[in-house]
């Protein structure tokens, strides 16, 4: 009896641990889990890559061109945007050691390059006025239907300056003034046809790139070098700003303006701003602070 007994609770402790195995074995699975979720975290890293990205590529649109304000505008725009684009960075780099990196390593060129407005998609809404001052040049475009015609005040000082000229034995006269986007396009492509492209680009404005779009630029006497040391081309640079004037692609500054010497070409900016600009020795594009290169 005793036996039979003893053998019941064994049986019975038996079976307890049995069932206790079970559950421990059952409680032993969710320490598993976050193996399988591993792949999940690292999703979510990659959904917050593609939307800087997208952050990133919709940025400079937002800054440049949105409208007819002026470049300063434009600019302090941008840096607010650069600096809201670094606070993103700083508050998502924590949340992963290896993320930080390659968030900087793709952020970096697109600050840098964004600072002088030159890898902006060429804008064809508006045109881009800096201190009141309308820039077209590489970076700066117009608009394909901007068709002012020769601006009146343009064309009324160069016929002042044509007449004190003339007082002085000076003959100037205008051979091309204001081109509309189609002529220049025509012009453009005749040039590619004739020197190649990349020749081309080095005196001649793709369409919308034009100054002389503007009604604001007047090709003068020669379109060649050696008008520099002619008594007119003399003349013209030594004077042309107090009629509000200046040379606009002066030799030596390829590299700034975007275009060889052109001793001939002027552009109207009133005769107090010609007479800063030309006082202070700069090309147009180093007194606005902006470059002027194809971004296409
Ligand atoms: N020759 C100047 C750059 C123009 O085509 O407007
Ligand atoms: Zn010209």
């Amino acid at each position: 009896m005793k036996n039979s007994v003893l053998i019941g609770v064994v049986a019975v402790a038996v079976a307890a641990a049995a069932i206790v195995g079970v559950n421990a074995v059952k409680h032993q699975k969710p320490v598993d889990q976050p193996t399988t979720t591993k792949p999940i975290s690292s999703s979510y890293y990659s959904e917050e890559n593609t939307s800087e990205s997208t952050s990133e590529s919709t940025a400079p649109s937002l800054t440049q061109f949105s409208s007819s304000t002026s470049e300063i505008t434009s600019e302090s725009t941008s840096e607010q945007t650069s600096e809201r684009e670094s606070t993103t960075v700083l508050l998502s780099g924590p949340k992963t050691t290896t993320k930080a990196p390659v968030s900087t390593t793709t952020r970096r060129p697109s600050t840098t390059t964004r600072k002088p407005s030159t890898s902006v998609t060429p804008n064809t809404s508006s045109p881009t006025y800096i201190n009141g001052i309308l820039i077209v040049n590489k970076s700066y475009p117009l608009p394909q239907n901007y068709n002012p015609g020769v601006n009146s005040a343009a064309q009324s000082a160069f016929n002042t300056m044509q007449s004190a000229a003339a007082r002085e034995g000076i003959n100037l006269y205008i051979v091309s003034g204001f081109r509309s986007y189609s002529t220049q396009r025509d012009i453009y492509n005749n040039y590619v046809a004739r020197d190649g492209k990349a020749a081309a680009d080095r005196y001649s404005a793709r369409p919308g790139h034009s100054e002389h779009q503007t009604g604001l630029a007047f090709d003068v006497n020669s379109l060649s070098q050696s008008f520099e040391n002619t008594p007119e081309g003399r003349w013209l640079a030594a004077n042309c700003y107090k009629y509000g004037f200046i040379i606009r692609f002066p030799k030596g500054k390829e590299s700034i303006t975007g275009y060889m010497y052109e001793p001939w070409h002027i552009r109207y900016l009133g005769t107090s701003t010609a007479t800063s600009v030309y006082n202070s020795g700069l090309t147009l594009e180093e007194y606005l602070g902006v470059k002027s290169v194809y971004s296409y």
